[in-house]
């Protein structure tokens, strides 16, 4: 019979399971977990799991029981093997099954969310909360094949297990990812597998952006045209045809009941990680004001934007009734929402608008402030204010930073890290955010070899190399910075497919960043961890990027008698290359050996893995001496 691991369903054994797996001889399994753990101590021999086995809960944290339930259900659902739990035990740990410990005293050096996972004769997990042992548990799926994260297809790997010591704890508190739901919708279910996606990374924040010019994306009941009208836009540019602007004539909607956003917050708060709301003010609102142009300073008409960029008509901020309304929405976003921060935007919004305004000119006159950047300050402080008096706190992207920050207000640095400097030594708390690492909408190699991106050019590598703490902070200004995060701005990201190709494997990067000790941070030995991580995704089922080969930095110019090198950063892959010009394809010559030259030749590679191939990369080979 088939017991179900629902927590739901949870149950106590009356039969007591007293095997469930074995000691079995050394043989090497390498330890290729991401994000690096703190400090991994090989045992002597290996541990396999045979049978069904119990898990048990020591002590009185019931939430670990998420922990617990995530790791049986992804082993039982993959293979033939079955768990049940027993909570509140007293069994030894060195005895048989798979143990998770509250430490009795709290432990500093792992603290909020770190744990020990010792594997020996048994499994243990011990912590100081259940986050601790839901990382833990991670970590211990990573140490198994990486089939296990997908596959029914037991027969075809062992359960088995290196034995082994590991203490490990993250580095940063905030390790957030983010993503706009509003240039692009994506369904309660594709947000689902995004916060999967983050879960096996570690990452515990997610920041969902939920209000745009192009959409307003959250069910408010006190204001239904925002999803009547503000949901809704009659269509979407087609690629970057911005003068002579075509659009694509089809509608584009989308929002998230209340009861979605319940059930995603849930979702998420099982696999540990907070979502954070943004609600954009005082700019990118042109979607609320197509629904409500009273609150815009020339009262309308708008559309929902159809095109990407930055819009002048924003909320007015001489206008009563706009607080009103912000606070309206916002209160019931609060209800929503258990996260301690609520995200107001307050980035790219132009003052034009304000400057004509007689009512924002009649606020600024009245509030003694001498410019719209101070008018900015009025409204951004006004909205800090009332989020406090609800027990929140605002968080705020740098431009908040104009006019005077809010006295209470958390800073997220994107227009480089210059934002979250100042934001810091004013003693502000920050989380590091920029452009030049931290956009995932940003193309992951040469925009030629890529599909349609914004811009830019964030490899993994680059992504790697980000330190979230500036050389220019003091010891104690850096305590301010709180982390780190990576963005997903959608404008041409239009399916889940795209989105997930964006992530990964990015986001392996901005989790060893975000976990592991700059100190253990290595380029080399995270590459060769990421041969297994690729496997992880194939078999987790996502869209990841299949990276392209790896030419030697040399190649450009060959000296004669010396044949072009390609190196695969996928073991099993296939390289395949043409010397015509054409595209590489499955039936393109497969690489073997140093590909040989006697004139300028350009050579077109890829790699093919498992139905999925990369993106083409060329090189010019010209012959030297
Ligand atoms: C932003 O990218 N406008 C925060
Ligand atoms: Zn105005």
């Amino acid at each position: 019979m088939k017991i179900s691991v629902n927590f739901l369903t949870f149950c106590v054994l009356s039969t007591i399971i007293l095997s469930c797996g074995k000691s079995v001889p050394n043989h090497d399994i390498a330890i290729n977990v991401i994000p690096l753990p703190v400090s991994i101590e090989k045992g002597e021999g290996n541990y396999m799991l045979t049978e069904d086995c119990q898990i048990y809960i020591h002590g009185k944290n019931f939430d670990i029981k998420y922990a617990a339930n995530y790791f049986a259900n992804q082993i039982s659902g993959n293979t033939d093997l079955e768990f049940n739990m027993v909570l509140g035990t007293d069994r030894p740990i060195d005895e048989e099954g798979i143990h998770f410990v509250i430490l009795d005293e709290y432990d500093k050096k792992i603290g909020d969310e770190g744990y020990y996972l010792e594997i020996d004769k048994s499994i243990v997990i011990k912590s100081n909360t259940a986050a601790g042992s839901f990382y833990g548990v991670i970590t211990l799926l990573q140490m198994f094949p990486p089939e296990i994260l997908g596959y029914k297809n037991k027969d075809k790997f062992e359960l088995v297990l290196p034995k082994v010591k590991i203490t490990d704890y993250p580095g940063f508190k905030y390790r957030g990812a983010h993503l706009d739901v509003c240039r692009h919708f994506f369904t309660k279910k594709e947000v689902k597998k995004y916060i999967d996606m983050m879960a096996v990374h570690k990452l515990n924040t997610f920041h969902w952006h939920l209000t745009e010019d192009q959409g307003w994306r959250i069910e408010i009941k006190k204001y239904p045209k925002l999803t009547e009208i503000a949901s809704k836009r009659k269509e979407t540019i087609v690629g970057k045809n911005f003068d002579p602007y075509i659009g694509d004539s089809t509608v584009h909607e989308g929002f998230y009941t209340q009861e979605d956003i319940k059930e995603i917050v849930e979702y998420a708060r099982e696999r540990f990680i907070t979502v954070i709301p943004e609600i954009e003010m005082p700019g990118h609102s042109l979607a609320a004001l197509a629904a409500y142009p009273e609150l815009s300073c020339t009262g309308g008409p708008f559309e929902t934007g159809t095109k990407w960029g930055v819009f002048e008509d924003i909320y007015c901020a001489g206008n009563d009734s706009t607080f009103a309304f912000l606070e309206n929405v916002l209160s019931e976003v609060i209800d929503l929402f258990p996260s301690q921060y609520i995200h107001i935007g307050g980035d790219e919004a132009p003052k034009a608008r304000w400057d004509k305004c007689p009512k924002c000119q009649a606020r600024m006159k009245s509030e003694g402030l001498k410019d719209e950047n101070e008018l900015q300050s009025y409204f951004i402080r006004r909205i800090e204010t009332f989020l406090n008096s609800k027990g929140k706190n605002l968080i705020g992207w740098d431009e908040i930073l104009e006019g005077g920050l809010a006295p209470n207000a958390t800073v997220m640095s994107w227009r480089g890290t210059e934002g979250g400097i100042d934001a810091a030594r004013q003693g502000h708390d920050v989380i590091m955010t920029p452009g030049s690492h931290m956009y995932f909408d940003h193309y992951q190699a040469y925009a030629n070899m890529e599909p349609l991106a914004i811009g830019g050019n964030t490899s993994l590598e680059k992504v790697y190399s980000f330190d979230p703490v500036p050389k220019e902070l003091s010891e104690k200004e850096a305590v301010h910075i709180l982390g780190l995060q990576a963005n997903l701005w959608t404008e041409y990201i239009a399916d889940v497919d795209y989105l997930e190709y964006m992530y990964l494997p990015r986001m392996s990067a901005l989790a060893e960043v975000g976990w592991t000790p700059k100190k253990l941070r290595n380029w080399d030995d995270f590459s060769k961890r990421m041969v297994v991580q690729y496997e992880r995704y194939e078999s987790m089922g996502y869209n990841y990027r299949v990276p392209t080969p790896v030419a030697l930095a040399d190649t450009l110019m060959i000296p004669k008698g010396r044949g072009l090198e390609l190196k695969s950063p996928i073991e099993k892959a296939v390289i395949r290359y043409t010397l015509d010009g054409s595209e590489p394809n499955e039936k393109s010559i497969e690489y073997t050996t140093p590909i040989a030259f006697s004139k300028e030749t350009t050579v077109k590679s890829r790699l093919f893995y498992k139905g999925k191939m990369s993106s083409v990369v060329s090189t010019l080979v010209r012959l030297g001496e």
